[in-house]
Order: C-alpha cells, then structure tokens, then sequence
C-alpha cells in the first residue's frame, strides 16, 4: 500500500481533465483508484479487492508484481539502469537469444523498442528495406498501434483519430466468420476473404505491396478467430506477390493462445513477428524479429533509446524463464478451454448473448442489444457490475460490444468458478 494518503479517484479525474490531453480515456462510471496489485488481484484504495480477468490489456501474463520478476528488476535497478545501446551491457544481448530459443522457425534476429505501435512502426520500415517496397496491406478491425503509422496501418475506426492517416496502406476485410463480411457460412464458402486480398492487390497497390500486416487474431477488434485456414492460404497469396507476412502478436504473444505465439496454431510462419505488452513483465517494452536473411538489410544505424535497456530486459529475461520453467502456454490450453466451457453453457440461455470466441486465455463473448439497451450500453453495464461485484474484464470489438477475458496465465481453476458464478448472477438480472 501506497504510504501517502490516496489522492482518490474524484480528485485524479479532476487533475487528469485538468492536466493531462483529453485523448486519454478510462473505463467505467465510477472507477476506482487502483494503487496495489498481487498476483491475480488488484486492490483499489478503499482496500477492495479485484479479481483480475484484463491483465491490463493482455500485459500481466504472469499476475501482477511477480516476486522473481520484482526481485530481478529491483537488484538490476540499483546496479545500472540505463546507457542506450551505444554501450555494450548485457542484458540485452542475454534476452534477444533467449528470444531466438523461442521464436519459431528460421526466425531468430530482434530489435528491441519500448512499445507494440513503436514495434509495428519498425516492422514497416525493415519490410520496406528489404522488399525496397512502401504499400502495405492489413485488415479491417485490426489494431496495429496508436502513433501516426500504426494507426494508419489499423483497421477499427475507434482508434483511427488521424484524419489525415498514412497513405499507401489497403485494408481487406478480416476472416471474421461470426459476422462474415460477405454473408457467407464457413464450411460453404469459397473464402472470398482471401480472394479479396489478391482482388486488392491487384486493384489497389501498384501490384508490389511490401508486406501485410496480421493480427494472427484480432484483439481490440472483438477476439476474432480466423478458420483454421485462413493463413495457409493467405499465405500462398502473399508468396505469389513476394509480400513479407507481419504478425502483429503484441496481445496474443508468449502463451496467451496456448502456443508460445499464436501463429504456431496455424503452423504458419511469418516473416516478421512484432510484440510487446507481455514480455516485459509489467516493464514497457516492444520487440520486431525476422531471419537472418531479411534482418541483413537493416545495417542503416538505428536505435531506440530506452529499447532492451538493462531494467526492461531483466524483467523480460525473468519472464521469459518462468514462462517456459511452468509451461505456462501448455497449460493456457487447457484452462482456457475450461472457462470457454463454462462461458458456452450461457449460450443459448442469455438471448443477448451473440457469440463466444476465442483461443487459449483470449476469450470473447458478443453481445446483442436487449430490448432495454443497446450492445455498448449493456457492455458497459456488465462491465460496471462486475466491477463493483470485485472483477475486472475488458471490452473489444468495432461495436464495444465484446466482453474480453484475458487474464494472467495463472489464473487457477477457483477464479474461474469464481468470475463465471459471478458474470451469471449478473446475466440473470439483465
Ligand atoms: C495487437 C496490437 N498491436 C499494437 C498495439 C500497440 O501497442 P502499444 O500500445 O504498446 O503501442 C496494441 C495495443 O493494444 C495491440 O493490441
């Protein structure tokens, strides 16, 4: 616990509006004032407690304030906490093979930044060198970062602030089956949402587009799960037209699918895997990696002042280890089929309920407007009582209408019994 006295969430509002730019947005009506945070719980500063399904957004993977991850960051902090890379340390050069031991296929080359729109950001330009091409492709509904790029290359008008965004960028309509852009089943369809990307390539691009950009699945735009053969033949398209694939796995990286990266799923490689978010442990960090062969046409100088610094890659090399020592990806498999479980038995009783998605630890439920509210409105709702009943979930999707549940890898079979006994008591008086 914090040993000043809480400012209290009235007055942090009052100093936000006050000080900070508006842009910066919060959940819920009455939001509490978060000041601890222990494993799977975050404690707000009336002492309540807060069972935590969100891991701020798909970062906390291994619950919050680690101790070994603690420990690690608080020894390096009093030894040497930041030179650039103009100095050789070594925690950097530690954690990029540590990276290369996990990273799939040929892939084993990393640049490290501070954030996932920083790290999109530094996939387009190596993509760019090497293919000596500037188009990029990327889906509808993607998020791919909140700085003048990475929010050009994002599909989902909720984040596209810009009104003047990048040029050169196409986006193809997302594998969303629920929902299927082109009214189509899966199972009886001709995956037009493949066919539409050859159809904008050579509609739209020059024909050469560098690379396109993939959330392997989406996180902001509502947990979509593409058909399992989605990038096997998006792939092939992408082959045909020398176009690097980049996947974007910023919230789906280390474990959260239940494969180290989501893509393994598919058995898909990409070219370029881009991230952040979980990695660093609870510290920002942002990473780009590729072969050898596409990383040799980076040798141009370039740096990120704070990227891999000795704090962050500690706390990144900590995490790294606990994550492969638990076999926490394995395990998201099974538990995170556990909670699907349970989430699917209210398919069907709940009429607002839509749909149920997701892989691993990445789970959605959409829901549909009743005849009191609509979708937003009733997210919301669900949202706020769950805070106020202790749980703390997300919302995704075009609408704001897909209640996410992403919490730590930790999480044990009890918070599960724990969040969905709560959710149905919650569903039940809608
Ligand atoms: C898939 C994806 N890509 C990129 C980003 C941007 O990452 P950051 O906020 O660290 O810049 C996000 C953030 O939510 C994301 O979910």
């Amino acid at each position: 616990m914090s040993e000043t006295k809480p400012l209290g969430p009235q007055e942090i509002i009052e100093k936000k509006k006050k000080y900070m730019i508006p842009c910066v947005y919060h959940f819920y009506k009455n939001p509490p004032q978060i000041v601890r945070g222990q494993g799977m719980y975050l404690y707000d500063s009336q002492g309540k407690k807060y069972l935590d399904f969100y891991s701020g957004v798909s970062v906390n993977a291994l619950g919050h304030c680690h101790p070994e991850i603690t420990d690690a960051i608080c020894k390096q902090v009093k030894t040497l906490q930041h030179t650039t890379t103009i100095y050789l340390t070594e925690p950097i050069v530690n954690l990029a093979e540590q990276m290369a031991h996990v990273l799939p296929g040929e892939i084993c080359k990393t640049f490290f930044c501070c954030s996932g729109s920083e790290a999109n950001e530094g996939a387009a330009l190596l993509a760019t060198l090497y293919t000596g091409r500037n188009e990029f492709l990327a889906l509808q509904n993607s998020l791919h970062g909140r700085t003048k790029l990475g929010m050009s290359l994002t599909g989902l008008s909720f984040w596209r602030t810009d009104p003047n965004p990048v040029g050169s960028i196409t986006h193809v309509p997302a594998p969303t089956c629920y929902n299927c852009h082109f009214g189509q089943t899966y199972g009886q369809c001709q995956f037009q949402c493949i066919q539409e990307v050859e159809n904008a390539i050579q509609t739209s691009t020059s024909g050469k587009p560098a690379a396109m950009f993939v959330e392997p699945i989406q996180g902001n735009g509502g947990i979509q799960v593409p058909p399992a053969e989605y990038y096997s033949k998006l792939r092939q398209v992408l082959d045909k037209y020398k176009m690097l694939l980049i996947a974007d796995e910023v919230q789906t990286g280390f474990g959260r699918t239940g494969k180290m990266f989501a893509m393994e799923n598919w058995n898909v490689i990409p070219d370029i895997i881009t991230g952040g978010k979980a990695l660093g442990g609870g510290t920002p960090i942002g990473y780009f990696s590729t072969t050898e062969k596409i990383a040799q046409s980076y040798t141009h100088p370039g740096a990120s002042t704070f990227g891999g610094n000795p704090v962050t890659a500690v706390a990144a090399l900590a995490f790294l280890k606990i994550l492969k020592r638990d076999c926490l990806a394995e395990r998201t498999d099974k538990i995170g089929q556990q909670l699907m479980n349970y989430l699917k038995s209210f398919l069907g009783k709940y009429p607002f309920i839509a749909d149920i998605r997701g892989k691993g630890l990445m789970i959605g439920i959409e829901l549909k407007a009743t005849e009191k509210m609509d979708a937003t409105v009733l997210t919301d709702t669900i949202l706020e009582k769950m805070k106020d009943s202790g749980f703390l979930l997300g919302k995704t999707g075009p609408g704001r209408n897909v209640l996410t549940f992403m919490p730590p890898l930790i999480v044990a079979e009890s918070d599960i019994y724990e969040i969905v006994d709560a959710l149905e008591k919650i569903f039940r008086n809608i």
